[in-house]
């Protein structure tokens, strides 16, 4: 039987590598020397691969009830996981709808708003506003959303038409403006969809603060401020992907804490269960859930997947909230943060760096090549020249970017980044 391994060349990429165990931010391949998880294993694992508290507690609930239909029946692992989740989250954001990843988390975002409006006999409000650079998923209606890449191609036929505002990506400003002097004008395009369109728009959704997979671009603060801004002047859903940056990635529980803003919704997964299963939730105001909650049944929310609130999902995420409780993870992710700060100097005038940016425990080197871009053949070559060295980073083309477990320390920091100085020599 052939196993079909994600976003790999069958053809073109190397074998992959076989892991057999993992512990704390090592993973440890069959027969080879152990590997520090520079990226979290895609961004998933919080506080170190195989945590007991974690492990325990999935353990314990299997024993219980590993799995009942959701569609009206509950059980304690969701009552609790939603009742913590409510004590993390912006005040407002007191309802969850629970599926199985980040993109289904998505999905149901994007549907939960299209049926607010048609659900109060505003089925015109059908539109969505989505950022250049956006990556939300690869099911359909989250590649629809994400930005027109190599990851999309294939698909054009397949993705529902929505309208494109700027991102803020300083670096290359599509508007031609420096950060030093600049009064965010890259908003402008979103306000003049806002004022042609609005009433037609359902939602604006962003990544908040921090755009992942399109090259780790990080926004400034008031960019996210102004879009709250606009859509609620605009009477337009919020919708904050937070499936990369929720549970401390960008230094606070959430990227919307740090702008000190609350979105009308909010998709959440990767780090929900610290990293150990698979499991999505998209949480909302109670204003969104009350479109939803009146006598007609054909104003139901259709969706629904098998494992919803899956029982051993949900015990995960509850000792992952414990552990935020705790132990000292924010000193953790401070202490991180800090350190990015120190080790990214060296590289202000690197030849071969063409722009630095970090946000909490992310930092992110843009590399100059000829061919940037996320099939860039540098990124492949690096990524080879990383694991020869005993380090997981896979850089989105000619974006190096480390994203760590916050159990991470100092010294192996320290070694990821002399790691990175010398694949540079690769440019
Ligand atoms: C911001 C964001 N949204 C959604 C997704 C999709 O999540 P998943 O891969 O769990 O479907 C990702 C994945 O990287 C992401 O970064």
């Amino acid at each position: 039987m052939i196993i079909w391994h994600p976003y790999t060349h069958a053809a073109l990429d190397p074998e992959p590598l076989e892991i057999e165990r993992a512990q704390g931010v090592y993973l440890y391949p069959r027969g080879g020397r152990r590997l520090i998880d520079a990226i979290s294993s895609w961004w998933v694992t919080l506080h170190g691969h195989a945590h007991p508290k974690i492990a325990d507690a999935i353990a314990k609930q299997a024993r219980k009830l590993e799995q009942v239909i959701f569609a009206g029946f509950t059980h304690e692992p969701a009552e609790e996981l939603a009742a913590k989740l409510g004590l993390a989250l912006p005040r407002s954001l007191n309802c969850v709808f629970f599926s199985d990843d980040g993109s289904t988390a998505v999905e149901v975002a994007l549907k939960m708003a299209v049926q607010f409006w048609s659900n109060q006999g505003k089925p015109e409000r059908k539109h969505i506003i989505a950022l250049e650079h956006a990556y939300h998923g690869d099911t359909a209606g989250a590649m629809s959303v994400s930005a027109d890449s190599d990851f999309t191609l294939a698909f054009s036929g397949m993705r529902f038409p929505v309208w494109r505002a700027h991102a803020a990506y300083c670096f290359q400003c599509p508007v031609g403006k420096s950060r030093d002097t600049c009064s965010i004008d890259c908003i402008e395009r979103l306000q003049q969809l806002l004022e042609m369109h609005g009433d037609e728009v359902a939602a604006v959704i962003v990544e908040p603060l921090l755009q992942g997979a399109g090259g780790m671009i990080v926004h400034p603060v008031e960019f996210l401020q102004k879009i709250r801004e606009l859509t609620s002047r605009y009477g337009v859903l919020l919708i904050a992907d937070e499936v990369l940056t929720g549970f401390g990635r960008c230094g606070r529980m959430f990227a919307c804490d740090l702008a000190g803003i609350e979105p009308d919704i909010m998709c959440l997964s990767k780090g929900l269960t610290g990293g150990f299963m698979p499991l999505g939730a998209t949480v909302s105001t109670e204003r969104v859930f009350e479109a939803f909650r009146n006598g007609d049944r054909r104003h139901t929310l259709f969706h629904g997947h098998s494992y919803t609130a899956n029982p051993l999902a949900c015990a995960a995420a509850i000792a992952n909230l414990d552990i935020f409780r705790d132990e000292p993870v924010f000193e953790r992710i401070g202490g991180i943060a800090q350190i990015h700060q120190e080790q990214l100097a060296q590289f202000q005038n690197h030849p071969a760096v063409a722009d630095i940016r970090t946000v909490g425990t992310v930092a992110a080197l843009e590399l100059r090549t000829n061919d940037a871009g996320y099939l860039s053949q540098l990124g492949h070559q690096l990524r080879r020249f990383f694991l020869e060295k005993g380090v997981l980073l896979r850089p989105l083309g000619n974006v190096v970017y480390i994203l760590p477990p916050y159990a991470i320390t100092r010294e192996e920091i320290n070694l990821i980044y002399d790691v990175i100085k010398e694949g540079l020599a690769f440019c």
